[in-house]
């Protein structure tokens, strides 16, 4: 009797051509290929649905194909998909722009310009401060992200994945110290002193700061520290650009995250969930600073994409239509709550920490010594991934979990991707512990 072959799935099909076409840089963390979206579920080729508490990295605050943005997409893709923006313009993005300046807080007038992605955005927003200030020096922060181009990647902390073997990076780059409250409080005055051993306040075009750390492991700063970088900048004449690439469009329970530090940055960049998903960015600035540079001195051959700004005019009435951002306020305080009762059980779990939906917990193998537990994290991650629950971790050693949940998730869907995270915090804690 011939012994019948199992056949391959359609995932382990693609998954091989995969491997044999595309470089391994591209390696993705579901171990399965996706068919479609909706809301905060994704579904796999052989028809198994998944969690996605990442929300496409962080992409989908209006989940995945929305029907408003899948509409906006196909009326705007049968109008017409491009004209460079240089050339010809056209309404959405005059009407993105204007809805974006206006929805900005803060009494300084503002004026919108657009890019593809995060990282462009950070470049575009530098250049923007260097024209306006003819200075040159860019200060940035331990932990920082701000994207993977050479200018953006100079500014990125995180050597390994990011930066090994692609020096040199560009110069005129200062890393400065970032608050992060779990570990060592600071003293600014410290902080300022720091600083004038590296670079001369007069000589700093601008300084890039994530309101909240994304990649850095979520890390919300001490009180006090945004104000007292806004004060420093105004002191010095120096522009202070908030990457608001991962905090911005909701994510914190308001549009920007910068409006829960009582400061008005001079620059915001935005990405990600700006357009859920279809590649956009954008600088929002304060008219005297972004107006800095001449006619056609920045810009690009795809930059503000049609189809794109018509998803993101579609994403901003989501959010109004939905009251998405009374919604992160709510879903922020069932993830928090859930790790609370988590960090008591597990003492794997040494710091919760949120604004509005930005959540996520760091795991340490000690709760005294705060080591790092980073092969713990991972395992959790593949528990969870093992039972259709994706989760992403963050931070300098890889040990922070954090929720980048569409905030259309439903209640149900939130709590069994709870369920499964304590299970898998339960199993490594065990370990942990013996
Ligand atoms: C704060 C921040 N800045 C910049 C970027 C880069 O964005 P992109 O990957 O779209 O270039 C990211 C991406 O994760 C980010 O989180």
């Amino acid at each position: 009797m011939a012994i019948s072959k199992i056949p391959m799935t359609d995932s382990q099909a693609l998954w091989q051509r995969l491997e044999r076409y595309v470089p391994r840089a591209v390696s993705p963390l579901a171990p399965f290929i996706v068919s479609e979206g909706r809301g905060a579920i994704v579904r796999d080729l052989e028809g198994r649905e998944h969690i996605d508490l990442t929300g496409g990295w962080g992409c989908l605050n209006v989940g995945y194909s929305h029907p408003r943005v899948v509409r906006a997409v196909q009326e705007q893709a049968a109008k017409f998909t491009h004209t460079d923006c240089s050339v010809i313009m056209y309404e959405v993005y005059i009407e993105l722009a204007e809805r974006l300046s206006r929805s900005a807080p803060g009494p300084s007038p503002k004026k919108t310009i657009f890019f593809n992605s995060g990282a462009e955005a950070v470049e575009n927003a530098v250049k923007i401060a260097r024209s306006y200030t003819k200075r040159q020096a860019v200060v940035v922060f331990e932990g920082a992200f701000h994207g993977r181009t050479f200018m953006a990647l100079s500014m990125t902390h995180k050597a390994r994945p990011y930066k090994e073997n692609f020096a040199p990076f560009a110069s005129d780059i200062y890393r400065m110290p970032f608050p992060n409250p779990y570990r060592h409080l600071m003293d600014f005055k410290h902080w300022e002193r720091q600083l004038l051993t590296l670079v001369n306040p007069d000589e700093i075009a601008g300084i890039v700061v994530e309101p909240i750390q994304g990649e850095g492991g979520f890390i919300v700063p001490q009180e006090g520290f945004l104000k007292f970088l806004r004060e420093f900048t105004q002191k010095h004449g120096i522009v202070l650009v908030a990457d608001e690439i991962q905090t911005g469009i909701g994510r914190t329970g308001t549009l920007y995250a910068y409006e829960h530090f009582g400061i008005e940055p001079d620059l915001i960049t935005l990405a990600k969930s700006l357009a859920a998903g279809m590649p956009l960015s954008a600088v929002v600035g304060v008219e005297r600073v972004i107006d800095a540079p001449g006619e056609s001195a920045i810009g690009g051959t795809y930059v503000g994409n049609p189809v794109a700004c018509a998803a993101a005019l579609a994403v901003l009435d989501i959010i109004q239509e939905e009251n998405l951002l009374e919604r992160a306020v709510v879903l922020g305080e069932y993830m928090r709550e859930r790790f609370g009762q988590m960090q008591q059980k597990y003492s794997v779990i040494g710091d919760v920490r949120s604004l509005g939906a930005m959540v996520a917990i760091e795991l340490v193998k000690d709760r005294q010594s705060k080591e790092p537990a980073t092969e713990e994290t991972m395992a959790v991650i593949r528990d969870c991934l093992a039972h259709g629950v994706i989760i992403a971790k963050a931070g300098l050693y890889g040990n922070v979990i954090r929720m980048l949940v569409p905030l259309v998730i439903k209640e149900s869907e939130l709590k069994k991707g709870f369920d499964a995270i304590e299970s898998a915090i339960a199993k490594v804690s065990r370990s942990v512990n013996g």
